[in-house]
């Protein structure tokens, strides 16, 4: 399928959900305001691949981003309550160590750029299509 559908009611605010796009995971966080505003608070000179919050999200509270390091492709860890997340509070890379903030931007480690956010748009308010 080119296009994955998620219904995102069923998802608590601070959890999170992997579903799968032509093949690949992609991360689905409903973000606390907490995470939201740690990944405001940043500012770009902070950032090796610099992005606002505002530029990686359409409603703040969701966050959807491709699963995959940026480094050499393994699935960060922080999708589970009891996965580490790294230093910055979002995800952990366990393959070389790469630490990505609240908005999934690369924050320490090898990997180059931050995890990408795919096309999608929301076709109601409780679901996204993305592709
Ligand atoms: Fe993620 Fe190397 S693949 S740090």
């Amino acid at each position: 399928l080119s296009t994955t559908e998620v219904d995102l009611s069923p998802i608590q605010v601070g959890q999170a959900v992997t579903v799968v796009w032509r093949g690949k995971p992609v991360f689905v966080r409903r973000r606390t305001e907490q995470e939201i505003a740690a990944a405001r608070a940043v500012s770009l000179s902070e950032l090796r691949d610099p992005q606002t919050d505002e530029q990686r999200v359409i409603r703040p509270e969701w966050l959807v981003m491709i699963g995959v390091c940026t480094h050499l492709g393994c699935v960060p860890l922080g999708q589970k309550p009891t996965d580490p997340k790294g230093e910055y509070g979002g995800w952990f890379c366990p393959c070389h160590g790469s630490h990505y903030d609240t908005s999934g931007r690369i924050r320490r480690g090898p990997a180059p750029s931050n995890l990408a956010v795919p096309p999608y748009a929301f076709t109601s308010d409780t679901q996204i299509r993305i592709g």
